[in-house]
C-alpha cells in the first residue's frame, strides 16, 4: 500500500496553502465579521482555476482527480471555511452535475462559465419543510408545451446571493414520490424566480445561504437535466462526492484549530512555566493529532476510491461522519486551551468554533450518514 501523494497532488497542496494564507488568511475574520460573502476571494481562485477543478480541460477546467481537490480543499478550510464552503459548492454540487447528467449543449453553456468562475452555482434541494427527508419535497414542475412552470420554495442554499445558476430538484409526478423528482437548470434572472432572505448564521458567515422562491417561474423543456424522475438520483449520486469535499473542508478546520491550540501553549504561561509543559494539554494536543490523521486518511481513501472508479457512496459518507465530528471535538479542545481567550473574537479558535458546527449538518447530517453508513451493512 503506498500512502505517497504524486508530485502534482503535492504541488496542489503547496499551491493552494501560499494562496490561502496569503490572500484568504488576513480577510478571513474581515468577512465573518462583517457577515459579508467571499464573493472577491471566489474572483482570484476562479481566475486561478480553483472553481473548476471538477471540469476536465475540454470545457476550461483543470480536470483535476478527486484527491487533489479534496488537498485543496483542506487547505483552504485552514484559512477560510466560508471561502472553502462556496468552492465545494461549485465543484462538487454543480460542476459534476454537469460533468455527469447534463447534454453536450448544456454541457457547453454551462461548464465553461462555471470552470472561470464567470459563472457561480447553487445547488437546491432542502426546502422548509424537507431536509433529511430529500424526496419529500413540494416544489413542482408542470409540464406546459415546450416549458416547465416550477412552483415552490428551497430553503439552505448557498451561494444563493450571488450565483448565477441553480440545479433545482421538484416534483413532476408527485404519486411516484422519489421517483417522480426531476432536476432543472435554473438561472438567477428568470421570471418568476426570487432570493429570498440572506441567513444570519453561526458560522461560515462569509457565504451566502438564503432560501429562493419559484412563483410560476417558466423555463424551457431544454433546461432539464437528463429524463423526469432522474432528478433523486441525481441529489444522491452528487451529495455522494459532495461529502468528500466537506469531510476534507472539516478535516481543514480541525487541522487548523490545533495548529491554533499548538501556537498558544507554547507562547501562554501559567503557574511560572508555558502551559504546553504541562501533560493535561500535552494529552489534549495528541488526541488531536491521532484523530485528525485518522479522519485524513478516512477523507482521501474515499477521494482515491472515486478517482479509481470503485463504489465510493458508504466511504465518502464515513469520511464526512468521522471528519465533522472531529472538527467540532478538536475545535472544543482547542478553545479550552485558549481558556477566555478562545471565547472572544480577536482569536481564530472562536471562529474556527462556530464554523466547525456546520460540516455536522450540511450535505446530510451525521445521522443521515449514519443512515448510509447502516443501510450498507444491513441492506
Ligand atoms: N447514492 C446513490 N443512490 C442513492 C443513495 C446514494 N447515497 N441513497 C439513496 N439512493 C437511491 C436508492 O438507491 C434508491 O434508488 P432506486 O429507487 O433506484 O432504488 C433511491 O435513491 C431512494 O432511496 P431510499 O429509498 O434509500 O430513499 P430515502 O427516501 O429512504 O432516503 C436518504 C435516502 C439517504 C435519507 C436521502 O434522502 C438523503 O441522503 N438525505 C439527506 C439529504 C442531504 O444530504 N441534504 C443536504 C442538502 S444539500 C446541501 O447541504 C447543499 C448546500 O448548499 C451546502
Amino acid at each position: 500500500m503506498d500512502f505517497s501523494l504524486t508530485p502534482e497532488q503535492e504541488l496542489f497542496r503547496k499551491s493552494a496553502r501560499e494562496f490561502a494564507q496569503q490572500e484568504l488568511e488576513p480577510m478571513a475574520a474581515i468577512l465573518d465579521k462583517e457577515h459579508r460573502p467571499a464573493i472577491e476571494n471566489l474572483k482570484k481562485l476562479g481566475a486561478l482555476g480553483y472553481l473548476g477543478m471538477s471540469i476536465s480541460e475540454e470545457y476550461g477546467g483543470i480536470g483535476a482527480d478527486a484527491l487533489s481537490y479534496a488537498i485543496v480543499m483542506e487547505e483552504l478550510s485552514r484559512a477560510c471555511a466560508s471561502t472553502s464552503t462556496s468552492v465545494s459548492v461549485q465543484n462538487s454540487l454543480v460542476n459534476d452535475v454537469f460533468n455527469k447528467f447534463a447534454n453536450d449543449e448544456q454541457k457547453q453553456t454551462y461548464l465553461p462559465k462555471l470552470a472561470t468562475g464567470e459563472f457561480i452555482g447553487a445547488f437546491a434541494l432542502s426546502e422548509p419543510e424537507s431536509g433529511s427527508d430529500a424526496s419529500a419535497m413540494k416544489t413542482t414542475a408542470t409540464l406546459d408545451g415546450n416549458e416547465y412552470i416550477i412552483k415552490g420554495s428551497k430553503m439552505w442554499i448557498t451561494n444563493a446571493g450571488f450565483a448565477d445558476v441553480f440545479i433545482v430538484t421538484a416534483t413532476t409526478d408527485a404519486a411516484a414520490k422519489h421517483k417522480g423528482v426531476s432536476a432543472f437548470i435554473v438561472e438567477k434572472d428568470t421570471p418568476g424566480f426570487t432570493i429570498g432572505k440572506e441567513e444570519d448564521k453561526l458560522g461560515i458567515r462569509g457565504t451566502s445561504t438564503c432560501e429562493i422562491h419559484f412563483d410560476n417561474c417558466r423555463i424551457p423543456v431544454s433546461n432539464r437535466l437528463s429524463d423526469e424522475g432522474m432528478g433523486f438520483k441525481i441529489a444522491m449520486v452528487t451529495l455522494n462526492g459532495g461529502r468528500i469535499g466537506i469531510a476534507a473542508q472539516a478535516l481543514g478546520i480541525a487541522q487548523a484549530a490545533m495548529d491554533e491550540a499548538v501556537k498558544y501553549s507554547q507562547e501562554r504561561e501559567a503557574f511560572g512555566q508555558k502551559i504546553s509543559n504541562f501533560q493535561s494539554i500535552q494529552f489534549k494536543l495528541a488526541d488531536m493529532k491521532a484523530q485528525i490523521e485518522g479522519a485524513r486518511l478516512l477523507v482521501y481513501k474515499s477521494a482515491w476510491k472515486k478517482d479509481v472508479g470503485q463504489d465510493y457512496s458508504t466511504d465518502s459518507a464515513i469520511a464526512k461522519l468521522v471528519a465533522g465530528e472531529l472538527a467540532s471535538q478538536v475545535a472544543d479542545q482547542a478553545l479550552q486551551i485558549h481558556g477566555g481567550y478562545g471565547y472572544i473574537r480577536d482569536y481564530k479558535v472562536e471562529r474556527l468554533y462556530r464554523d466547525a458546527r456546520i460540516t455536522r449538518i450540511y450535505e446530510g447530517t451525521s445521522e443521515i450518514q449514519k443512515l448510509v453508513i447502516s443501510r450498507s451493512m444491513l441492506g
